[in-house]
């Protein structure tokens, strides 16, 4: 007997579900970017690790965000370029936190072999500018050094270091949380410092570059300050004609559940606040509905994941891949699903060995986490029509975060082809449950063109390394059809998608 029961309605369109919505995201931090995308013992060609490479090319990832987090408000571009035994060793002040056990930056991973790497994988670049410690001027040079085609002395000194073509770099980020470690401003101080370095950016944008460029601001999680912010921007002379395209938060969730030492209360937990995602994403969508009523601003929540104790900075934020990590992943996914309407990019932090990384390495192995194979699984709803899609689902109640679990997640897209992707997660860790899946006008057995599975008979709570890192592929799934509705038996903490 079904216990939960997915309504998916293909008429009913939310919108595009963005490719970029699938975005990923990688700092220089810990063992990310030196060991993680790139080897100082050029393990790859011109020292890119091509194991990495040709995971993330495998996944087709749509966006990747550099070089921080934290780390871009006090990185200086130009000490990454020209020849690498020319370039300063720095200590970034944020990262690097004066303790002696944090390596200095020695700048080998730069602008060029980003967007090489980037132009590699097949992925747009995201580069976030310094407004904390830098100025506009600084990262409108940075824009010409990347994408202008003319005969300036920047443009030239790309082509000097090797690259003739300009790079399209098509997101600029103004900052990086400016509300902390980006310069702890006020909303109203980083609005006016937002105005000032998109003066020169958008300028850039429109007169220098033969692309578009979006310019990207940083949010907050909370109504109130996004719409601080937003007022502040909008009362200069341009008022909310003034160039920013999309705004950004970022949400972090697991800070209290130790992996290794973890329960089924605690996984509990940690699903009730990666759902929480819903509200950041209402809540910044509503100060952008209130502030900017005459044109489209996009939401990017291009820092998210989980983040638990043992990920500090004295190991680089390293924590244990997990399959619940990936089913938190897979809620997450939904949420930016159903809210397709505002959604045009996600960023999981971070690519590679750094928190919720999709990709480990340790020495020449490089393996896929769990996660991993959930964006694997949810790949095809990337450029879909999410639809909308109802859950009727048992919930637990989770008393330390005075709120309930929906047991079973789901949202769902249709393709240009009019093909239907269903995905449903059982956020159960405990028990299995049996899903109905209806589909307006009703199925029959011959329109399941396929269905799959994530996790079957694994633990939550397991962990991924090189030695079983194969064991979370995906499988095939039993549906069952009868009277036009679909039927899969979920086992406890699974991820399972239908088309
Ligand atoms: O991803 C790690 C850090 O988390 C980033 O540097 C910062 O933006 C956020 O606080």
């Amino acid at each position: 007997m079904a216990n939960a029961r997915v309504t998916v309605h293909p008429e009913a369109r939310i919108d595009r579900i963005e490719p970029e919505v699938h975005g990923h995201f990688s700092e220089h931090l810990g063992r990310c970017v030196y060991d993680g995308l790139y080897t100082d013992d050029t393990a790859g060609e011109d020292g890119f690790r091509t194991d990495v490479l040709e995971l993330l090319s495998d996944l087709d990832i749509p966006v990747l965000r550099w070089p921080g987090g934290c780390f871009a408000d006090d990185y200086h571009w130009e000490d990454g370029v020209g020849p690498q035994e020319d370039r300063p060793r720095r200590r970034n002040l944020f990262w690097a936190q004066g303790r002696d056990d944090v390596p200095e930056e020695s700048n080998a991973f730069g602008t060029d072999e980003f967007l090489q790497f980037c132009e590699r994988v097949g992925t747009k670049p995201y580069l976030a500018a310094n407004v904390g410690s830098g100025d506009p001027q600084e990262a409108a040079d940075w824009m010409e050094y990347c994408g202008y085609d003319g005969d300036t002395e920047l443009a030239d000194r790309r082509r000097e270091n090797g690259h003739e073509e300009p790079y399209e770099v098509p997101f600029w980020g103004v900052g990086n949380e400016n509300w902390g470690c980006g310069g702890q401003m006020s909303p109203e101080q980083y609005a006016r410092e937002y105005r000032r370095f998109a003066t020169y950016m958008g300028s850039m944008d429109n007169l220098m570059l033969d692309y578009d460029v979006d310019l990207i601001a940083c949010g907050f999680e909370g109504h109130e300050w996004n719409r601080r912010f937003l007022e502040e921007v909008a009362s200069g002379r341009w008022g909310v004609d003034f160039p920013l395209d999309h705004i950004t938060l970022h949400h972090y969730y697991g800070r209290a559940m130790t992996v290794s030492e973890s329960d089924e209360d605690d996984y509990d937990e940690l699903l009730v606040e990666a759902l929480e995602m819903e509200e950041h994403i209402e809540r910044i969508a509503s100060a952008v509905d209130a502030a900017a009523s005459t044109r489209d601003i996009g939401v990017i929540i291009d820092e998210w994941g989980t983040w638990h104790p043992e990920a500090v900075p004295e190991n680089g934020l390293e924590q244990p891949g997990t399959v619940l990590d990936a089913l938190s992943a897979a809620a997450v996914l939904d949420i930016f699903n159903h809210n397709a309407d505002v959604m045009t990019m996600s960023n999981i932090a971070q690519t590679v060995n750094v928190l919720q990384c999709l990709v480990e390495t340790d020495g020449d192995d490089a393996w896929a986490r769990p996660t991993y194979r959930v964006f694997d699984l949810y790949a095809p709803h990337k450029a879909n029509e999410a639809v909308t899609t109802t859950v009727d689902a048992p919930t637990r109640d989770v008393e330390r975060k005075d709120d309930d679990l929906p047991l079973v997640g789901a949202s769902a897209s249709v393709s240009e082809d009019g093909e239907t992707y269903v995905t449903v997660t059982n956020l159960d860790c405990r028990e299995g449950h049996s899903v109905e899946v209806e589909v307006d006008g009703g199925v029959t057995a011959d329109d399941v063109a396929d269905a799959q599975v994530l996790f079957e008979g694994q633990d939550a709570g397991l962990h991924v390394d090189a030695d079983n890192a194969d064991e979370f592929v995906a499988e095939d799934l039993d549906v069952d059809v009868a009277d036009g509705v679909l039927t899969v038996d979920l086992d406890a903490s699974t991820v399972a998608a239908i088309t």
